[in-house]
């Protein structure tokens, strides 16, 4: 068994989605922490629901980010974390902290990369008027948005679709395919070469 950290600073969908495949069973894994850096956001309440620990993080403090970064990673050492989902995380961890847990870090992002990278990807797509997004989880490197792809679906966007109906679209596809990308890294189903991932 496991033990992830999911890094997330808002709603927490996909915490919930990872949470729930790691309960039923679904996943070789503990959660055993949350990082995150907003005290007023809605993942707070879902961990606490399932007794996760919470590790709070103060945003104002990441302009001292090494500082910062040394507590998160004192904490991922005494939990003995193995693996971290970045979970709509709206930091940018630094070139050493991605180094230190090199290819143990994921993220979910809500378009096809490398197309749309950053915050607003559903809404960007959206406005740029494109027929076909998606979503990619993908092992985080030093770049934002930017690493090795590991799993990615499209999702089409018809005439008289609106923004709203895509996000929850994009939303569903989150919760099925981030907690799948973690199974198959778990299970050492993934062949990493170069920016090539092979599914064994
Ligand atoms: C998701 O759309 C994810 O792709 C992006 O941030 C969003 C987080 O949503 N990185 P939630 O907090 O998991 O509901």
């Amino acid at each position: 068994m496991k033990n992830i950290a999911v890094f997330a600073s808002g709603n927490g969908s996909n915490f919930q989605a990872i949470l729930n495949a790691a309960q039923k069973g679904k996943i070789p894994a503990d959660i055993k922490l949350l990082v995150c850096d907003n005290t007023e956001a809605y993942v707070l309440k879902r961990a606490q629901r399932a007794k996760i620990k919470a590790f709070i993080v103060d945003r104002r403090d990441f302009l001292n980010r090494k500082g910062l970064e040394e507590q998160i990673l004192k904490k991922l050492r005494a939990e003995k974390i193995d693996l971290i989902a970045l979970a709509g995380f709206m930091r940018i961890l630094s070139a050493d902290f991605v180094r230190r847990y090199k290819n143990k870090i994921l993220n979910i992002h809500p378009a096809l990369l490398p197309s749309f990278k950053g915050a607003d990807a559903i809404k960007d797509a959206f406005r740029y008027g494109v027929k076909i997004t998606g979503v990619t989880v993908h092992f985080v490197d030093e770049e934002m948005d930017h690493g090795p792809i590991i799993l990615q679906e499209a999702v089409k966007i018809s005439k008289g679709d609106s923004l709203e109906v895509l996000e929850k679209r994009i939303h569903r596809l989150e919760h099925r395919i981030y907690p799948q990308a973690i199974k198959l890294l778990l299970e050492n189903k993934l062949c990493l070469q170069g920016r090539n991932v092979t599914i064994i």
